[in-house]
Protein backbone atom coordinates (compact mmCIF):
# COMPACT_ATOMS: atom_id res chain seq x y z
CA UNK A 1 0.00 0.00 0.00
CA UNK A 2 1.52 3.40 -0.92
CA UNK A 3 0.50 6.83 1.14
CA UNK A 4 1.15 8.74 -2.21
CA UNK A 5 -1.89 10.46 -3.80
CA UNK A 6 -3.40 8.07 -6.31
CA UNK A 7 -2.33 10.78 -9.59
CA UNK A 8 1.09 10.50 -8.38
CA UNK A 9 0.87 6.72 -8.61
CA UNK A 10 -1.33 6.05 -11.86
CA UNK A 11 -1.31 7.43 -15.14
CA UNK A 12 -3.62 7.36 -17.76
CA UNK A 13 -2.87 5.78 -21.07
CA UNK A 14 -5.98 5.86 -24.09
CA UNK A 15 -8.54 5.83 -21.18
CA UNK A 16 -7.12 3.17 -18.86
CA UNK A 17 -4.79 3.75 -15.64
CA UNK A 18 -1.19 1.88 -15.54
CA UNK A 19 1.12 1.98 -12.59
CA UNK A 20 3.29 4.45 -13.33
CA UNK A 21 6.60 2.86 -11.99
CA UNK A 22 6.63 0.04 -14.01
CA UNK A 23 4.49 1.39 -17.41
CA UNK A 24 4.89 4.13 -19.70
CA UNK A 25 3.32 5.87 -22.40
CA UNK A 26 6.85 5.53 -24.48
CA UNK A 27 6.25 1.75 -23.82
CA UNK A 28 3.01 1.63 -24.85
CA UNK A 29 3.94 3.36 -27.70
CA UNK A 30 6.97 1.24 -29.04
CA UNK A 31 4.63 -1.85 -28.48
CA UNK A 32 2.43 -0.71 -31.22
CA UNK A 33 5.08 -2.25 -33.73
CA UNK A 34 6.11 -5.25 -31.77
CA UNK A 35 7.00 -7.72 -34.10
CA UNK A 36 5.63 -11.44 -32.62
CA UNK A 37 6.90 -14.79 -34.10
CA UNK A 38 4.35 -17.31 -35.13
CA UNK A 39 6.01 -19.86 -32.33
CA UNK A 40 5.28 -17.14 -29.45
CA UNK A 41 3.56 -17.96 -27.10
CA UNK A 42 1.58 -15.56 -24.90
CA UNK A 43 -0.45 -16.03 -21.31
CA UNK A 44 -3.16 -13.44 -20.96
CA UNK A 45 -4.41 -12.66 -18.00
CA UNK A 46 -5.88 -9.75 -16.03
CA UNK A 47 -3.93 -8.52 -12.88
CA UNK A 48 -5.12 -11.13 -10.10
CA UNK A 49 -6.46 -14.07 -12.14
CA UNK A 50 -3.66 -16.20 -11.47
CA UNK A 51 -1.14 -15.76 -13.86
CA UNK A 52 1.97 -16.06 -11.76
CA UNK A 53 0.51 -19.92 -11.39
CA UNK A 54 0.13 -20.33 -14.63
CA UNK A 55 3.52 -18.68 -15.62
CA UNK A 56 4.85 -22.00 -13.33
CA UNK A 57 3.06 -24.13 -14.86
CA UNK A 58 4.21 -22.80 -18.47
CA UNK A 59 7.59 -22.85 -17.30
CA UNK A 60 7.56 -26.32 -15.88
CA UNK A 61 5.97 -27.51 -19.13
CA UNK A 62 8.72 -25.84 -21.56
CA UNK A 63 11.85 -26.92 -19.63
CA UNK A 64 10.37 -30.96 -19.16
CA UNK A 65 10.07 -29.92 -23.05
CA UNK A 66 13.50 -28.87 -23.36
CA UNK A 67 15.03 -31.40 -21.32
CA UNK A 68 13.66 -33.88 -23.49
CA UNK A 69 14.68 -32.16 -26.56
CA UNK A 70 18.62 -31.69 -25.13
CA UNK A 71 19.24 -35.07 -23.43
CA UNK A 72 16.49 -37.24 -23.89
CA UNK A 73 15.76 -37.47 -20.23
CA UNK A 74 12.96 -37.07 -18.18
CA UNK A 75 12.53 -34.86 -15.68
CA UNK A 76 12.04 -30.82 -15.30
CA UNK A 77 14.93 -28.67 -15.73
CA UNK A 78 15.20 -25.99 -13.14
CA UNK A 79 15.80 -23.68 -15.29
CA UNK A 80 14.85 -20.47 -14.81
CA UNK A 81 13.16 -18.84 -18.08
CA UNK A 82 12.97 -15.73 -19.25
CA UNK A 83 9.29 -14.88 -19.00
CA UNK A 84 8.53 -10.77 -20.03
CA UNK A 85 5.64 -9.17 -18.95
CA UNK A 86 4.79 -7.10 -22.48
CA UNK A 87 3.60 -3.81 -21.33
CA UNK A 88 5.67 -3.66 -18.48
CA UNK A 89 9.38 -1.94 -18.46
CA UNK A 90 11.13 0.59 -20.63
CA UNK A 91 11.08 0.99 -24.49
CA UNK A 92 14.09 -0.39 -25.32
CA UNK A 93 12.66 -4.09 -24.05
CA UNK A 94 11.43 -4.99 -27.52
CA UNK A 95 14.47 -4.49 -29.60
CA UNK A 96 15.68 -7.10 -26.58
CA UNK A 97 13.34 -9.51 -26.83
CA UNK A 98 14.50 -10.05 -30.76
CA UNK A 99 17.78 -11.81 -28.98
CA UNK A 100 15.48 -14.61 -27.11
CA UNK A 101 15.59 -17.49 -28.52
CA UNK A 102 12.00 -19.19 -29.75
CA UNK A 103 9.61 -20.03 -28.54
CA UNK A 104 9.32 -17.10 -26.81
CA UNK A 105 6.90 -16.65 -23.83
CA UNK A 106 5.43 -13.75 -22.53
CA UNK A 107 2.34 -12.34 -20.14
CA UNK A 108 0.38 -9.65 -20.60
CA UNK A 109 -2.34 -7.80 -18.71
CA UNK A 110 -3.70 -6.18 -21.99
CA UNK A 111 -6.98 -6.55 -23.76
CA UNK A 112 -6.71 -7.87 -27.31
CA UNK A 113 -7.46 -4.21 -28.97
CA UNK A 114 -4.51 -2.70 -26.95
CA UNK A 115 -1.94 -6.09 -28.25
CA UNK A 116 0.13 -5.23 -31.05
CA UNK A 117 -1.43 -6.43 -34.57
CA UNK A 118 0.81 -8.47 -35.46
CA UNK A 119 0.04 -11.00 -32.63
CA UNK A 120 -3.30 -11.39 -34.47
CA UNK A 121 -1.62 -11.53 -38.00
CA UNK A 122 0.92 -14.33 -37.01
CA UNK A 123 -1.85 -16.20 -35.12
CA UNK A 124 0.71 -16.28 -32.09
CA UNK A 125 -1.05 -18.98 -29.48
CA UNK A 126 -2.69 -17.55 -26.25
CA UNK A 127 -3.69 -19.51 -23.09
CA UNK A 128 -6.53 -16.76 -22.52
CA UNK A 129 -6.68 -17.12 -18.09
CA UNK A 130 -9.75 -15.85 -16.55
CA UNK A 131 -11.45 -15.91 -13.08
CA UNK A 132 -14.67 -15.39 -11.57
CA UNK A 133 -14.94 -11.69 -10.93
CA UNK A 134 -15.40 -11.85 -6.93
CA UNK A 135 -12.72 -13.19 -6.05
CA UNK A 136 -10.39 -11.45 -8.70
CA UNK A 137 -11.64 -8.13 -7.01
CA UNK A 138 -11.16 -9.77 -3.42
CA UNK A 139 -7.53 -10.44 -4.48
CA UNK A 140 -6.95 -7.25 -6.22
CA UNK A 141 -8.47 -5.19 -3.37
CA UNK A 142 -5.65 -7.09 -0.67
CA UNK A 143 -2.53 -6.80 -3.10
CA UNK A 144 -3.23 -3.26 -3.30
CA UNK A 145 -3.42 -2.31 -0.03
CA UNK A 146 -0.38 -4.90 0.02
CA UNK A 147 1.89 -3.38 -2.73
CA UNK A 148 3.58 0.02 -2.52
CA UNK A 149 3.12 0.85 -6.73
CA UNK A 150 -0.77 0.64 -5.89
CA UNK A 151 -3.04 3.22 -4.40
CA UNK A 152 -3.72 2.36 -0.89
CA UNK A 153 -7.67 1.24 0.51
CA UNK A 154 -9.37 1.97 3.53
CA UNK A 155 -12.18 0.57 2.91
CA UNK A 156 -13.31 -3.02 0.85
CA UNK A 157 -15.96 -0.37 -0.03
CA UNK A 158 -14.24 1.95 -2.08
CA UNK A 159 -11.88 -0.30 -3.44
CA UNK A 160 -15.44 -2.09 -4.48
CA UNK A 161 -16.70 1.45 -6.34
CA UNK A 162 -13.14 2.00 -8.22
CA UNK A 163 -13.48 -1.95 -9.35
CA UNK A 164 -16.83 -1.41 -11.15
CA UNK A 165 -16.29 2.33 -12.34
CA UNK A 166 -12.80 1.07 -14.24
CA UNK A 167 -10.88 3.16 -11.47
CA UNK A 168 -8.53 0.43 -11.23
CA UNK A 169 -5.02 -0.36 -13.04
CA UNK A 170 -5.41 -2.60 -16.28
CA UNK A 171 -9.28 -0.76 -16.79
CA UNK A 172 -12.53 -2.64 -16.21
CA UNK A 173 -12.25 -6.56 -15.89
CA UNK A 174 -15.85 -6.92 -17.43
CA UNK A 175 -15.31 -4.72 -20.94
CA UNK A 176 -11.65 -7.34 -20.53
CA UNK A 177 -13.74 -10.24 -20.40
CA UNK A 178 -16.36 -8.87 -22.99
CA UNK A 179 -13.79 -7.94 -25.40
CA UNK A 180 -11.52 -11.14 -25.02
CA UNK A 181 -14.69 -12.76 -25.66
CA UNK A 182 -14.21 -12.07 -29.57
CA UNK A 183 -11.51 -13.77 -29.69
CA UNK A 184 -12.84 -16.78 -27.65
CA UNK A 185 -13.39 -19.22 -30.41
CA UNK A 186 -9.81 -19.29 -32.52
CA UNK A 187 -8.27 -21.75 -32.93
CA UNK A 188 -4.91 -20.46 -31.87
CA UNK A 189 -6.34 -19.44 -28.24
CA UNK A 190 -7.14 -21.73 -25.39
CA UNK A 191 -9.43 -20.35 -22.07
CA UNK A 192 -8.54 -21.72 -18.85
CA UNK A 193 -10.01 -20.79 -15.80
CA UNK A 194 -9.18 -20.16 -12.32
CA UNK A 195 -11.38 -22.33 -10.74
CA UNK A 196 -10.96 -25.31 -13.44
CA UNK A 197 -7.32 -25.68 -12.31
CA UNK A 198 -8.13 -25.60 -9.07
CA UNK A 199 -10.43 -27.75 -9.12
CA UNK A 200 -9.08 -30.33 -10.95
CA UNK A 201 -4.95 -29.46 -11.86
CA UNK A 202 -4.17 -32.60 -13.60
CA UNK A 203 -6.58 -31.86 -15.81
CA UNK A 204 -5.94 -28.69 -16.41
CA UNK A 205 -2.12 -29.24 -17.03
CA UNK A 206 -2.41 -31.65 -19.60
CA UNK A 207 -4.79 -29.32 -21.57
CA UNK A 208 -1.79 -27.00 -21.60
CA UNK A 209 0.67 -29.14 -22.24
CA UNK A 210 -1.27 -30.52 -25.15
CA UNK A 211 -2.68 -26.88 -26.71
CA UNK A 212 1.41 -26.10 -26.50
CA UNK A 213 2.17 -29.19 -28.60
CA UNK A 214 4.02 -30.43 -25.66
CA UNK A 215 4.35 -34.41 -24.36
CA UNK A 216 4.52 -35.35 -20.83
CA UNK A 217 4.13 -38.63 -18.69
CA UNK A 218 1.79 -39.11 -16.24
CA UNK A 219 4.72 -39.10 -13.72
CA UNK A 220 6.04 -35.77 -15.20
CA UNK A 221 2.31 -33.59 -15.24
CA UNK A 222 1.95 -35.41 -11.55
CA UNK A 223 5.59 -33.26 -11.13
CA UNK A 224 4.20 -30.37 -12.49
CA UNK A 225 1.05 -30.17 -10.45
CA UNK A 226 3.15 -31.02 -7.10
CA UNK A 227 5.15 -27.82 -8.17
CA UNK A 228 2.36 -25.48 -8.79
CA UNK A 229 0.10 -26.44 -6.02
CA UNK A 230 -0.67 -23.30 -4.03
CA UNK A 231 1.48 -24.90 -0.61
CA UNK A 232 4.42 -25.40 -2.74
CA UNK A 233 4.69 -21.77 -4.63
CA UNK A 234 4.27 -20.04 -1.58
CA UNK A 235 6.67 -22.11 0.51
CA UNK A 236 9.29 -21.57 -2.86
CA UNK A 237 7.77 -17.64 -2.51
CA UNK A 238 10.78 -15.66 -1.15
CA UNK A 239 13.24 -17.48 -3.33
CA UNK A 240 11.60 -16.81 -6.82
CA UNK A 241 9.38 -13.87 -5.91
CA UNK A 242 11.66 -12.21 -3.29
CA UNK A 243 9.62 -9.66 -0.75
CA UNK A 244 6.69 -9.14 -3.07
CA UNK A 245 6.10 -13.21 -2.57
CA UNK A 246 3.70 -12.69 0.87
CA UNK A 247 1.49 -10.49 -0.86
CA UNK A 248 1.00 -12.30 -4.03
CA UNK A 249 0.56 -15.87 -2.90
CA UNK A 250 -2.20 -14.79 -0.28
CA UNK A 251 -4.90 -17.43 -0.19
CA UNK A 252 -5.29 -19.02 -3.33
CA UNK A 253 -8.66 -20.38 -3.10
CA UNK A 254 -12.43 -20.21 -4.35
CA UNK A 255 -15.17 -18.67 -3.01
CA UNK A 256 -12.70 -16.00 -0.89
CA UNK A 257 -15.42 -13.15 -1.61
CA UNK A 258 -17.70 -14.50 0.73
CA UNK A 259 -15.91 -12.78 2.94
CA UNK A 260 -15.97 -9.14 1.46
CA UNK A 261 -19.28 -8.57 -0.36
CA UNK A 262 -22.29 -6.86 0.72
CA UNK A 263 -25.73 -8.32 -0.58
CA UNK A 264 -25.78 -5.03 -2.37
CA UNK A 265 -22.33 -5.37 -3.82
CA UNK A 266 -22.95 -9.26 -4.97
CA UNK A 267 -26.23 -7.68 -6.73
CA UNK A 268 -23.87 -5.22 -8.61
CA UNK A 269 -21.42 -7.44 -9.78
CA UNK A 270 -24.27 -9.91 -11.06
CA UNK A 271 -25.65 -7.34 -12.78
CA UNK A 272 -22.65 -6.13 -14.31
CA UNK A 273 -21.24 -9.44 -15.24
CA UNK A 274 -25.08 -10.30 -16.76
CA UNK A 275 -24.50 -7.19 -19.09
CA UNK A 276 -21.24 -7.75 -20.51
CA UNK A 277 -20.55 -11.36 -20.31
CA UNK A 278 -24.19 -13.08 -19.90
CA UNK A 279 -24.46 -16.27 -21.70
CA UNK A 280 -21.33 -15.17 -23.58
CA UNK A 281 -19.07 -18.05 -24.12
CA UNK A 282 -16.57 -16.87 -21.75
CA UNK A 283 -19.27 -16.01 -19.59
CA UNK A 284 -20.34 -19.38 -18.84
CA UNK A 285 -17.26 -20.83 -18.23
CA UNK A 286 -17.23 -18.76 -14.58
CA UNK A 287 -17.68 -20.36 -11.38
CA UNK A 288 -18.52 -19.01 -8.04
CA UNK A 289 -17.41 -21.98 -5.63
CA UNK A 290 -16.28 -25.10 -6.50
CA UNK A 291 -16.65 -28.38 -4.61
P1 LIG B 1 -5.59 -14.60 -3.85
O1 LIG B 1 -5.24 -13.18 -3.56
O2 LIG B 1 -7.07 -14.80 -3.96
O3 LIG B 1 -4.95 -15.56 -2.91
P2 LIG B 1 -1.74 -13.04 -10.16
O4 LIG B 1 -0.63 -14.00 -10.19
O5 LIG B 1 -2.43 -12.90 -11.47
O6 LIG B 1 -1.36 -11.76 -9.54
O7 LIG B 1 -2.88 -13.69 -9.22
C1 LIG B 1 -2.68 -13.81 -7.85
C2 LIG B 1 -3.72 -14.73 -7.26
O8 LIG B 1 -3.42 -16.09 -7.66
C3 LIG B 1 -3.70 -14.73 -5.74
O9 LIG B 1 -5.04 -14.96 -5.32
C4 LIG B 1 -2.78 -15.90 -5.45
O10 LIG B 1 -2.89 -16.43 -4.16
C5 LIG B 1 -3.28 -16.89 -6.50
N1 LIG B 1 -2.32 -17.97 -6.73
C6 LIG B 1 -0.99 -17.86 -6.94
N2 LIG B 1 -0.43 -19.08 -7.07
C7 LIG B 1 -1.43 -19.97 -6.94
C8 LIG B 1 -1.49 -21.39 -6.98
N3 LIG B 1 -0.39 -22.12 -7.16
N4 LIG B 1 -2.69 -21.99 -6.80
C9 LIG B 1 -3.81 -21.25 -6.60
N5 LIG B 1 -3.81 -19.91 -6.57
C10 LIG B 1 -2.64 -19.27 -6.72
Amino acid sequence: ASLLPRDELLFSYNGTLYPVTICSPETFRALESFESRSDDVILAGYPKSGTNWLSQILTDLINISEKKTQDGESGVNDEELEFPYLEVGDAKKYERMTKLRSPRFMVTHLCPENLPKSIFKNKVKILLLIRNPKDLATSFYHFSNGLSILPSYETWDDFFTDFMTKKVVWGSYFEYLSKWNNYADEENVMTITYEELKENPVVGVKNIAAFLGISVTEEELQLVVERSSFQSMKKNSQKTHGALGNVLFRKGAVSDWKNLFSEDQNEKMDKAFEEYVGGTKLGKKLKYEVY
